[in-house]
């Protein structure tokens, strides 16, 4: 099978590319150099010439408290761009996979989030995010939109590069404690992006490692495996104020993931420790 990715340079899409090719299928990886997603043409042309027979989209704009400031290039990329995507993927009829968040939801209650729940973002990062959901659900059929949540890979920044970084100058942290959720680890991710894109198993899913935590509790997780003594204090959302507005509960049920014969993904914790020994070496 020959897929192209987009945000090859990004966490995820550094190792969709790597695990596409370690299955023996063809792998184009494309950033914003090669194709700027907002730019139509450009799509347009990069994916006819690939021709492909399925995109993975991972390409976005991540930053989420400066999208509060930048809602309109956060839009264009993210859903204008997904969009643009979306039209060539229709056109040449071939499958298409959007990576999309847990931020979609409001956050509100206990219970874990169906794929099919009703979305309601808090934030213009989420907002944006649900309307290239919405772009693709309006123009394919043959789609996948996997909500993944809490992102760590070897490439690019993330919570456990900041906290290891935070840990090397500071012996005391405050670390929110009222915000729940799952890690990802992008590796043990695209083993599942790649199982999926090989069927036809189409629809919204969530996606995550197993397992339930807080950031405090993640944080505290991070310095034991790192064998680093920093002390970690909780605190609540209201005490760690920042620009866009997070969900509290990011709890994401992976069961239609499981009743359609896909592997879950490993534990957060164990997640981490190989985490923790890759970016060592
Ligand atoms: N990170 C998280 O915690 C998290 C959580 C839930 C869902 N997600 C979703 O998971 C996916 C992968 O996230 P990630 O953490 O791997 O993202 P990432 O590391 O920020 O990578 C995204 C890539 O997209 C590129 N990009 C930005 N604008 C573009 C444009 N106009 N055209 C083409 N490429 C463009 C970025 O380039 P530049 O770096 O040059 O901007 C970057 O290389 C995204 O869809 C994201 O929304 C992430």
């Amino acid at each position: 099978m020959k897929v192209l990715v987009t945000g090859v340079k990004g966490q995820l899409g550094y190792d969709v590319v790597n695990e596409l090719k370690k299955r023996n299928h063809e792998a184009v990886g494309v950033d914003i150099e090669e194709m700027d997603i907002t730019d139509g043409e450009s799509v347009n042309r990069v994916i006819r010439e690939a021709a492909p027979d399925a995109v993975i989209h991972c390409a976005a704009y991540t930053a989420v408290d400066a999208a509060e400031d930048n809602e309109d290039i956060c839009r264009k990329v993210n859903a204008r761009g997904t969009g643009n995507i979306a039209r060539v993927c229709k056109e040449l009829d071939i499958r298409m996979m959007y990576i999309s968040t847990d931020y979609v939801f409001n956050g509100q209650g206990t219970r874990p989030w169906e794929p099919d729940d009703h979305r309601e973002p808090l934030n213009v990062y989420g907002q944006t995010k649900y309307e290239g959901e919405l772009e693709v659900e309006e123009k394919l059929a043959k789609y996948f939109i996997v909500r993944i949540a809490w992102v760590f890979g070897v490439n690019g920044k993330n919570f456990i590069k900041t906290m290891l970084n935070l840990g090397k100058t500071r012996d005391k942290l405050n670390v929110v404690a009222d915000q729940i959720g799952s890690p990802t680890y992008t590796f043990d991710l695209a083993r599942l992006l790649v199982d999926m894109i090989e069927t036809e198993k189409y629809g919204r899913y969530h996606a995550t490692n197993e397992g339930l935590c807080s950031w405090y509790d993640f944080a505290c997780e991070i310095f034991k495996q790192a064998g680093m003594k920093v002390a970690v204090e909780p605190v609540t959302s209201d005490q760690f104020p920042v620009k866009a507005k997070r969900p509290m509960n990011s709890r994401m049920s992976k069961d239609k993931l499981k009743e359609n014969g896909f592997q879950p993904l490993p534990s957060w914790q164990d997640a981490l420790r190989r985490y923790l020994t890759v970016i060592e070496n």
